[in-house]
């Protein structure tokens, strides 16, 4: 049985467009998954606490109760085996909810560590993962792109490397632009996911 993970970073929650069309998804496509949601776009995460920046750059600094927040964000993504990540653009990058849920996961010697050569190495398992982004202006051409390449470089840096991002541009053009992009993600998404999670 597919174990699903579901978040949402939109200020909408679950009511977010991306967040919406994948659980609808999911539901038609894969059926039995057991499907966990969060809303960590409406519901925002604590900010990063100084015990936690401490713990994170003392060294022997990781035991003890600072961490608890970080690691139980980390044992639910652990736990999926499949991840979808609802999110919109916020000034061409993640907004600030994806971006403390990443400090929290993002955690040295928990989900990445530092090889000899001080690269960061991976300590999660890879799973299937994807990445539904919402913008108001259409993808290509307009503006910056920082959202994509740093998810990428994030996902890598825990082990998760097995990743698709879904796009719905020009969001804020009116109800016939937002049902355009929804009809072409929803079927690059089903396409994804019926050829195989
Ligand atoms: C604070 C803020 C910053 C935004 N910055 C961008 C941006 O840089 N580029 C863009 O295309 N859209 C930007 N938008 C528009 C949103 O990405 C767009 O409305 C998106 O569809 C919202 O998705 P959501 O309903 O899932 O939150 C911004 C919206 C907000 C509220």
């Amino acid at each position: 049985m597919t174990r699903a993970l579901l978040l949402s970073f939109s200020p909408h929650g679950k009511a977010a467009q991306t967040f919406k069309l994948a659980r609808a998804l999911l539901r038609d496509l894969v059926p039995d998954a057991a499907v966990t949601e969060r809303d960590y776009g409406g519901q925002a995460l604590p900010p990063l606490s100084r015990e936690y920046a401490n713990a994170l750059t003392t060294p022997g600094g990781l035991s003890g109760s600072a961490t608890a927040r970080s690691e139980e964000l980390i044992v639910e993504l652990e736990a999926c085996d499949l991840l979808v990540i609802c999110t919109p653009v916020h000034n061409f990058s993640v907004p600030a909810a994806l971006k403390s849920w990443i400090d929290h996961v993002v955690r040295i010697q928990r989900s990445f560590t530092v090889n000899a050569q001080f690269e960061k190495v991976g300590l999660l398992k890879d799973r299937r993962t994807f990445v539904l982004v919402s913008s108001g202006n259409a993808r290509k051409g307009h503006e910056p792109d920082f959202l994509t390449p740093y998810m990428h470089a994030i996902l890598a840096t825990v082990g998760i490397h097995t990743v698709d991002f879904i796009y719905l541009g020009a969001m804020v053009r009116g109800a016939e632009a937002v049902n355009r992009a929804l009809e072409l993600a929803h079927r690059q998404l089903s396409e994804a996911i019926s050829s195989g999670l």
